[in-house]
């Protein structure tokens, strides 16, 4: 039943993540900063992303009294990352959520069409009972996010919200087509896709940047 939901994009405009990405966008940052301000913004918009997980009352005794308190209704979301520029959102992610299981997708652009090529996927089993937030950081022409999503869905996930750093109006407009139940986080939207595929401005290619392959 996705035909009755909303399509969202939330631009996370919280002032400390819109100038931590506009110092990681900066092309002379340097690696441990550009990773120490990804872990930072990764934290705030798993924040984000978590802020309307569902909660169950329970009964506690404090030192002090008995008293009902919240808890989450349902287990931890899981992380899924999509390989390799997904990883780079992980710590910050796992340091708001530290009992998240993890899964990996690998999907690389094919540098000629640009369309998403599967080369590794190991999920968690339980996706379907939790929140399921997908993770890259550039969501460009939006073909690896969709390709991850399809495969995702497949296997059980139902309630998914894709996180990304940067996104391209043409990303967001191909994931909305194809997963219009799909909420998506970003900090920024951008202006367009160059003719290599490539954000813009953007931040220049994320993989390399995180991983210092350049
Ligand atoms: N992937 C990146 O790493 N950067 C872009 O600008 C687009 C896709």
């Amino acid at each position: 039943m996705q035909a009755d939901v909303t399509p969202e994009v939330t631009v996370v405009d919280h002032p400390l993540v819109q100038h931590k990405l506009t110092i990681m966008r900066e092309k002379d940052t340097a690696l441990p900063e550009f990773r120490r301000l990804l872990r930072e913004i990764s934290l705030l918009l798993a924040y984000e992303v978590t802020r309307h997980l569902e909660l169950k009352q329970i009964e506690i005794e404090t030192p002090v009294a008995k008293t009902a308190a919240p808890l989450l209704a349902r287990p931890e979301p899981c992380l899924i990352t999509i390989l390799r520029a997904g990883n780079g959102l992980l710590d910050g992610m796992l340091d708001l959520i530290p009992s998240a299981s993890v899964g990996h997708v690998g999907l690389y652009r094919d540098p000629k069409t640009l369309e998403a090529v599967e080369y590794y996927y190991k999920v968690p089993k339980d996706m379907g009972q939790r929140l399921t937030i997908v993770v890259d950081p550039m969501l460009a022409t939006g073909h690896t996010a969709v390709a991850a999503l399809d495969m995702l869905k497949k296997d059980g996930a139902a309630d998914i919200s894709f996180v990304c750093l940067v996104a391209a109006p043409e990303g967001i407009e191909e994931l909305r087509k194809a997963h219009p139940d799909v909420p998506v986080f970003t900090a920024a939207v951008d202006e367009k896709l160059n003719d290599k595929g490539y954000i813009v401005p953007g931040l220049g290619d994320a993989g390399d940047r995180i991983f210092g392959t350049k």
